[in-house]
């Protein structure tokens, strides 16, 4: 590392603390993170992460090995260690779908009292434009250290799935700040990967707060517009899986998020945008309010649409009959169900009657605790034994690997809901199954 290490703190260690405290005693630094939630903290210390995220556990034991990282349960100990101070506690959403700030506010109101010498705190949560001034205000009022306490917004764009790598190696760094001094420190922080020549842009605060939410917003929509066109793929009897194939060629249009299906779930995507649109309204922004409530009302529709195409592929009632469903995690290469629409749409079958046995690679745990209801399965195989309908729900790379022959001789029916348009529809049917995939023509 060119620039000398710094003493730098994570508080919060769920998806995004974890993650961001371990890479950065990977890049050089010394790391002290903390935790309101003692059993994370003391799972992290030994080497533990309590969540599926490719490749972190081997490199959080090599920086707890090497001693860059350590975790505690002392705000003192943070405040007195930290000369840059990463903020990543949760920000979810508030019954009225704003976001709810008061794990924020009381991270910062935790850590204030400590901050006796001048450093940065930086924020790294998604947050609504506006939360960063007054963030900074509460630390300044409350540290010792008064202004020399300083605020940046530094948001996160990691992927759940590839949050190491997009750690490490970001498209970009957004640095929120109020003075050339934060813009110092975080470029000191991120000396290996700007060396490297990962981008970076300096702006204000509302501005780096922004890009995160706007960047969700965009990507939603994304995914909304394609299922919007997946409805009148329908209605028309043409296929969107060809349309969204030939629109991606289109370099000014790109074929990522431009996958049609299931639409989107997760802690991040609905939240965010639900909160834009909160935010929107209280802003006087008739535009994004409008834009971003039909965004989630098309992505909301996917999962009754998907139900019902499972009752009517059940022969009008769902009630006692043995579904199979592929995936439960809000998408693959995670365990996080969050708002995941698999399960989603797994509550909106049992509801019906159904009996749903439920396989995921990572995420069955978790499920299991959410909605104990459901039947799970270790196998694929296990999970479609003797079912009348299987439907394909989260996207994992290994349900592509699944041999539709073999799976075909232990279901009761063939039948094939390929809710995420990413199944070859045509090798399933030539082993025999009937395959519905929402705006495609139906097989068989
Ligand atoms: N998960 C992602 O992919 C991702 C990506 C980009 C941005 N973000 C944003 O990052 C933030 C965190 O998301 P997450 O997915 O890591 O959430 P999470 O729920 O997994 O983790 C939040 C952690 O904060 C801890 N916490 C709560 N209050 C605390 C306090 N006062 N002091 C210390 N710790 C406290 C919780 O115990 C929890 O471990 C959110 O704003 C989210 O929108 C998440």
């Amino acid at each position: 590392m060119a620039e000398p290490a710094l003493r730098v703190t994570a508080i919060g260690i769920g998806y995004l603390g974890l993650t961001h405290a371990v890479c950065m005693a990977d890049l050089g630094h010394q790391v002290l993170a903390i935790d309101v939630d003692q059993d994370k903290v003391a799972k992290a210390a030994q080497g533990e992460v309590p969540f599926f995220e490719p490749g972190l556990e081997a490199l959080l034991r090599k920086n707890l090995d090497a001693g860059r990282l350590r975790l505690t349960s002392s705000f003192a100990e943070v405040g007195a260690f930290g000369a840059v101070h990463f903020l990543c506690v949760g920000t979810p959403q508030a019954p009225d779908g704003r976001a709810d700030l008061s794990y924020l506010h009381a991270a910062a109101d935790a850590l204030a009292p400590h901050l006796a010498a001048p450093c940065l705190v930086a924020g790294k949560s998604t947050v609504p434009v506006g939360t960063a001034r007054a963030v900074a205000q509460r630390i300044r009022a409350a540290a010792p250290a008064g202004a020399a306490a300083e605020l940046a917004w530094n948001p996160e764009f990691l992927r759940e799935g590839h949050a190491v790598a997009d750690t490490l190696r970001p498209d970009r760094l957004v640095f929120g700040v109020s003075s050339a001094r934060a813009e110092a420190l975080l470029r000191q922080v991120y000396a290996e990967p700007l060396a490297a020549g990962v981008a970076s842009l300096t702006m204000d605060l509302e501005t780096a707060e922004l890009v995160k939410v706007a960047a969700n917003a965009f990507l939603a929509t994304k995914i909304s517009f394609i299922n919007a066109m997946a409805d009148a793929c329908a209605a028309a009897g043409a296929d969107v899986a060809r349309l969204a194939e030939a629109l991606g060629y289109d370099e000014r249009i790109g074929r990522r998020f431009l996958a049609p299906g299931l639409g989107f779930g997760g802690g991040c995507l609905p939240k965010d945008i639900r909160a834009f649109r909160a935010t929107a309204l209280e802003l006087g922004v008739p535009s994004v309010a409008g834009l971003l409530g039909e965004v989630d009302a098309i992505n909301e529709s996917r999962r009754a649409l998907v139900a019902a195409m499972a009752r009517e592929e059940a022969g009008g009632s769902l009630a006692g009959k043995r579904v199979a469903v592929l995936g439960a995690a809000f998408k693959p290469n995670s365990d996080d169900i969050r708002d995941s629409p698999s399960l989603d749409v797994c509550a909106r079958l049992t509801r019906q009657g159904a009996v749903v046995t439920v396989h995921d690679p990572a995420a069955l745990a978790k499920a299991a605790q959410a909605q104990p209801q459901l039947r799970y399965a270790s196998s694929v195989t296990e999970a479609a034994s003797g079912a009348e309908l299987v439907l394909h729900l989260t996207d994992w790379p290994d349900y592509q690997a699944l041999d539709p022959g073999a799976l075909a001789a232990v279901v009761a029916r063939p039948v094939l809901i390929d809710a995420r348009c990413s199944l070859d529809a045509a090798l399933w049917h030539a082993a025999g199954w009937s395959v519905r995939v929402p705006g495609r023509p139906g097989l068989g």
